[in-house]
Formats: structure tokens, sequence, C-alpha cells
């Protein structure tokens, strides 16, 4: 226990790796040549990455790719994605490639509204609680007049306040359940302050507020999108057994939870990958996310697949809540860059880029297992991940690379050429 501590946030950022070192790292570990070598060396930069979080003692790099050729309702993009997964940009960029001379992406927002929630208990009578929550709605919504009011201007603002009764499923706990349009913003903040004000208001003797929170559910802040061509284009071969083989593994998702969920967690590989790019929170997306997939009860496929007068259709529909202003989005550099490539989108065109990221991926995805199997085209990426931790130098890499073409990669197999390359 002699290595808790008290007051570490006021340290320094040196004081706090010495602590560091001095507690929890091994004498031979060079800490502070590791952080150091990914402080920026741009003074102000550092200060804004130190300030996003508390203790920062350095930063963590990621790749950030992008995936050129997605054509979304006739528009082309380039699309930031930020992700250490090694075939997930050559995926993306191979299918955006390939849907281009198909009529592209199509993409469509079908609702945009979040939802935050007041819980609290009420023991008394429930007519007597709805009949003071009908009088006292109008107030609760012209409490939060000064934090509505440029939210208002942009069009946004408080939708409807709801008195909710559950104590069906859980004694005297109601809620009120307030929906919001918070346009280009995420709104966290605008929703979690309307919230507390609105419960602070409604505190009345025997009602007791346990707490304020917007919700990461947003079912009705969805957006859909497809791509679709005529069978004979999917494949040069046989279009016709590659279509039914992605229904057929669509429909596998849809009924068996442990394929949905690494299905879906592909559509992720995509989704994250450029919610992150474009500084949006990657846990509330991945949270409200699988709780759609979930929504009747059974997880499953976030995708649909459908074979219809030899058309093939392969559509997404997610809920996306997503900012392309406030937060992260204006403060760091890289989300500023991701959102100007993407020719500054609104959060509703942003919503349907990341739709088409996450559907790319999951194409990209069910293409290879129906076909040649995953494995060829991720080992083929990480051939050189492998290398590098076999600390392989460039004329070494470009041997093995070259002994192993047409060969099934793995890291036994890699270890094996490496050496007899060394001998
Ligand atoms: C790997 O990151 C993602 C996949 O497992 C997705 C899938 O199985 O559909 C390849």
């Amino acid at each position: 226990m002699s290595s808790l501590v008290s007051g570490f946030s006021k340290l320094n950022k040196q004081e706090k790796i010495n602590w560091l070192v001095a507690n929890f790292l091994k004498e031979n570990v060079n800490a502070n040549e590791i952080l150091s070598l990914y402080w920026n060396t741009d003074k102000q930069l550092q200060q804004l990455h130190d300030d996003f979080i508390e203790n920062t003692v350095s930063n963590y790099y990621m790749p950030f790719g992008i995936a050129p050729n997605f054509v979304i309702n006739n528009k082309v993009y380039t699309i930031p994605m930020a992700i250490e997964e090694s075939s997930v940009v050559a995926a993306a960029s191979l299918v955006a490639k390939f849907w281009s001379d198909k009529g592209g992406f199509k993409a469509k927002v079908i609702n945009t509204e979040k939802v935050g929630q007041v819980h609290f208990m009420f023991e008394g009578d429930k007519h007597t609680l709805q009949d003071y929550f009908i009088v006292k709605k109008q107030e609760l919504i012209l409490v939060t007049d000064n934090i509505t009011k440029n939210m208002r201007k942009r069009g946004g603002g408080i939708l409807e306040i709801e008195l909710r009764d559950k104590t069906l499923e859980l004694e005297n706990y109601y809620q009120l359940h307030v929906t919001f349009e918070t346009k280009d913003s995420m709104g966290a903040n605008f929703i979690n302050s309307c919230l507390e004000t609105i419960a602070k208001e409604f505190k009345k003797d025997g009602i007791n507020i346990v707490m304020s929170i917007l919700s990461n559910y947003v079912p009705n802040c969805l957006v859909k999108a497809e791509v679709s061509c005529s069978v004979d284009k999917l494949h040069p071969t046989n279009g016709k057994l590659f279509a039914d083989k992605m229904v057929q593994a669509v429909a596998i998702a849809n009924v068996e939870p442990h394929r949905a969920v690494t299905h879906n967690k592909g559509i992720m590989n995509g989704i994250d990958a450029v919610v992150i790019a474009t500084g949006n929170d990657f846990r509330a997306i991945e949270a409200g996310v699988h709780a759609y997939a979930a929504k009747s009860g059974t997880y499953k496929s976030l995708t649909s697949c459908k074979v219809e007068n030899e058309i093939f259709t392969f559509s997404i529909e997610v809920p996306l809540a997503l900012g392309t202003v406030g937060g992260l989005t204006s403060t760091h550099p890289l989300s500023k860059l991701s959102l100007e490539m993407l020719d500054n989108p609104n959060a509703k065109e942003l919503m349907q880029i990341i739709a088409v990221a996450g559907l790319a991926q999951n194409y990209a995805a069910l293409r290879a297992l129906t076909t040649t199997g995953i494995q060829e085209g991720h080992m083929k990426m990480h051939l050189v991940n492998i290398l590098n931790q076999l600390e392989a130098n460039e004329q070494e890499k470009e041997e093995v690379t070259k002994q192993l073409i047409g060969k099934v990669v793995s890291y036994s197999g890699v270890a094996e050429t490496l050496k007899k390359i060394r001998a």
C-alpha cells in the first residue's frame, strides 16, 4: 500500500513520471525516454494535449490513414481513419473503389433525435404526480430558456418532456424522458445542463431525484446507407454464388449472436476509425450501436443483404449521435483536418459518411470470409508487423516478403524464413 498517493494531480509532469518510475516500473525500463519520445516539440501543441485529460505523461499515437474513392450520394470523399488494425484502411479503400463505378453508396439520415433522462423516485399517488407534471411541464421548459437560447437559434432545443411511469420495473421509479435536437453538436454538455436544470425545478416534497444524464441509446438518431448492383457485376466468374453466400452470411448473424457480435465488430472497425479521426466519442457510439443491435431482444446484424430480381442490395442502419462542432472536433488539429478533408460536413453528412465506412468494412469482411477466408489478406497486411516484432531490417523485410509471395503468412513461417536468410 506504500505506493498509494495523494495530491497526485498537483505534481508537474516530470514529478509524476518520477513517481511512476519509482513505484511501478522496473529499473531496466527507460520510461523517461519512451514517454518523451512521444511528446510534441511544439510546446503549445503539447499543452493542448496535456489539457485534454488529467495526469498526462505522454501522447498515445495511433496510425492516421486515409481511404480514397468513396462515392457517397454522388460526391467523392477521402475518408480519414485512426486505427491500429492492419487491414482496415486497405479493406475500406478496396471496397470504396469497387463500388465507385456501380453507383457508389447511397446514404440517408432517418432522424436526429437525442435523449436525456431525469431518474427519480416518488412514493406518493401516481395521479397526483401526473397532475403535478401537467401543470409543471411548461415551467420545466422555461427554466432552461437561457441554456437553450443559442441552440434554438440554430433550430435545435428541447423537443418534448414526457413523464414515464417505470414502477412496474422498479418500485417508485419514474423518469422525465426528454428528447432533444442538437443540430451539429453531439450535445452531451447541452443535454446534461438542461436535465440538471429541469431536475432542480422538478424537486418537490416527496420527489427524490436520483440522477440526470443523457442516454447514449439513441434509436431515433438513425442513418441508413446502402449499395446495390446487378448480381452479375459482383464477381468476375460467379456473381450469383457470391451474392447467395453474402445473404447467408448476414442471415447467420441474424440468428446466431456469437457470429453477430463478430460481424458487428467488423462494422465498428470502420465506424470507430472515422469517429476517432473526427474527434467524436467512440465509447458513446459503441454503446449505442450495440444496444440498437439488440433492440429486438436478440443481438443481431446491423447490416441487411438481399437479392431481388437479380439485384443485390447490401445495407446498414445504425444510430450515430455525432458532432461536427464543439468538443475535440474543433480543438484537436487532426480532427479539424479530418473534417476539412471531408469538406466540413454537418452532423447529418458525417452520420452518412460514418455509416458508409461501417457498411464498407462489413462488405470487405464478408467478401473475404465467404471466399478466400480472412487470413490471406489479414496476414499479408500483418506481415510487416511480424517482421517489425522480429526486428528485421529493410533488406530482410524485402527478402522475406519476396519469398512468401503466394504462401500463407504465419508468425512461425516468417520467423523460419528470416532465420534462414540470416543464416
Ligand atoms: C476483424 O477485426 C473483423 C472480422 O472478424 C469481422 C467479421 O468477422 O465479420 C473480420
